[in-house]
């Protein structure tokens, strides 16, 4: 599947998917990475392996939809298949998820719906839960709100911080990702309604 990743950030998610692509343990191609944000880590994560990285500064657009117009120009000339945020900081507009006709996918450091949108990890050390996470989705138009594909627990412990719980999630997310993605590619995620079936290998045609 010919893959676009979109990301504001460092861009350690991106790198995750790059490394378990390269070592070839992910039936999918990254075709083109972007970003919002010029400085983003992840650009240059993308140049360094040899992806051509591009960004889609917000201040060069009058307006949003300008912004996603060229975001979906830009995927439909590299043929794209697959867009995966990976730490994308801007929640895409429906009129843009209307535009796309092929799987969106995220990750979002919780268990959803627990602790959407920004600072999860802190809301959940703020509310006090024993377990944490992440979860792997389809974006629909809402924020963090699409089906869920996978998820994994992480304990949340007495004496994390809000950086040592973000880091032993973010752990989880690398591996996560993956494995939500090559489901995917390899067709073993079946969708009705909100519900995410992944097949099994006896149920594969
Ligand atoms: C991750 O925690 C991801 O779950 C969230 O944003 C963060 C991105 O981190 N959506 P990175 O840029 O991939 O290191």
């Amino acid at each position: 599947m010919r893959t676009a990743i979109l990301a504001s950030g460092r861009g350690s998610n991106l790198q995750a998917l790059i490394t378990t692509c390269q070592s070839g343990n992910l039936p999918i191609e990254i075709v083109a990475v972007g970003s919002d944000l010029p400085g983003a880590g992840a650009l240059m994560m993308a140049e360094e392996a040899g992806i051509p990285a591009r960004v889609f500064p917000i201040s060069n657009y009058q307006h949003r939809q300008a912004q996603e117009e060229d975001i979906l120009i830009w995927m439909q000339n590299n043929e794209v298949e697959l867009l995966l945020l990976a730490g994308y900081m801007r929640v895409l507009s429906p009129y843009c998820m209307s535009q796309i006709h092929f799987p969106v996918l995220n990750i979002h450091p919780s268990l959803l719906p627990a602790f959407p949108g920004l600072h999860a990890q802190r809301q959940a050390l703020e509310y006090g839960v024993k377990v944490s996470g992440c979860t792997v989705h389809f974006v629909d138009e809402g924020l963090d709100s699409g089906p869920i594909i996978l998820q994994e627990a992480v304990p949340v412990l007495s004496e994390d911080t809000e950086e040592s719980l973000s880091q032993r999630i973010l752990a989880v997310e690398h591996r996560l990702y993956s494995d939500a993605v090559r489901l995917l590619a390899l067709g073993k995620v079946e969708r009705t309604g909100r519900r995410v079936h992944i097949l099994q290998q006896e149920e594969l045609g």
